[in-house]
């Protein structure tokens, strides 16, 4: 997010996604000295994503239809893998998602290592189809898979002083080429990364602990194999690769706010009136679609979430 670019063409999307992989694997060929094998052959190597049964959700889900599969796992931002929209799809095998724990920790009752089975059987899991809109300016619709991360916080009993949640992504620079600091993957952002919620977002049944998408579990470069999704803000807030939540009584410093506090503050609600220091929030692009949309207040979530924020400034606190 920090490098100027067109944000609204994939050129994956221009190019047929063989002739673009290899133009990429043909220009990227000094990168992949750096970072390893070839860029094709780390393609090759992920895994196919295991199927993963949940319940659709009668009421959390819109109406508009899902992104392809092809193109929510091919243009992403996930900068432990690089900064390039590829770059997750590319590297993502170098991902090892078992064994994983998630460590629930600090102004609670009952803090505790949870195992990623164990957390699988906390509750029924539920496909929900969001909404999810990137503060660069475009957007995808995708049947998420997992349980309201409410369900989780309760089971710790979060004490009185705990106001804010702070999540933080697993810190591997051998799993994450992004988080080595050499010319080709640094991208100038603090590890591991970390974002947050107030307790009351965090509590909110939008909120998703998610572990899979499109009746699979979490391809790898979609955050495997637990993230959150917090489906009225800009995608950014939505960490992927948790290993710790942490309660907290002081506001988190989150990665986007320490790298640009002018551009990426605390909140990031989806809001179509605030402009990004560099561009325009008004409109967006639908990933497979051609024309822009009109972005909507809170992402469409206005009915759910706009109390959350009653009495703020949302221009000050953006
Ligand atoms: N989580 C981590 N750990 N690292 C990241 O770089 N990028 C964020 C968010 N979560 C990011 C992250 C941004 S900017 C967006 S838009 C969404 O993930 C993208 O999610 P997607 O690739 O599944 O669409």
């Amino acid at each position: 997010m920090l490098i100027k670019r067109r944000p609204d063409i994939a050129s994956s999307e221009i190019t047929a996604r063989g002739l673009y992989l290899s133009r990429r694997a043909f220009i990227a060929g000094g990168a992949a000295l750096t970072l390893g094998p070839s860029r094709a052959t780390a393609a090759a190597e992920t895994p196919p994503a295991e199927p993963l049964a949940a319940k659709p959700s009668p009421t959390f889900r819109v109406d508009d239809p899902p992104t392809k599969f092809e193109s929510a796992t091919t243009y992403n931002n996930f900068y432990e893998f690089g900064v390039d929209k590829a770059d997750p799809s590319i590297y993502g095998a170098r991902l090892r998602p078992r064994p994983w724990t998630v460590r629930v920790e600090g102004l609670c009752a009952r803090p505790k290592t949870y195992d990623l089975d164990e957390l699988l059987r906390l509750v029924p899991l539920e496909e929900r189809v969001y909404r999810l809109r990137c503060v660069e300016g475009w957007s995808m619709v995708i049947p998420w898979i997992g349980f309201p991360l409410a369900s989780l916080i309760k089971r710790v009993e979060p004490t009185g002083k705990a106001r804010f949640v702070e999540f933080t992504t697993l810190y591997d620079p051998a799993q994450f080429p992004g988080q080595k600091k050499n010319l080709i993957s640094f991208s100038s952002l603090e590890w591991p990364y970390a974002e947050g919620l107030r307790l009351d977002e965090a509590l909110h049944p939008l909120t998703l602990l998610t572990f899979g998408m499109y009746g699979h579990v979490l391809p790898h470069q979609n955050g495997a194999p637990v993230r959150v999704v917090v489906p009225w803000k800009y995608g950014f807030k939505s960490a992927k690769s948790i290993v710790r939540i942490r309660f907290v009584t002081e506001r988190p410093r989150t990665t986007w706010e320490k790298a640009a506090p002018n551009e990426y503050g605390f909140y990031s609600n989806v809001n179509p009136t605030v402009d990004h220091p560099r561009w325009s929030q008004a409109t967006e692009r639908r990933i497979g679609d051609f024309r822009r949309r009109p972005t909507l207040m809170f992402n469409g979530y206005a009915d759910q979430v706009a109390s959350l924020y009653a009495g703020m400034d949302l221009r000050k606190d953006f």
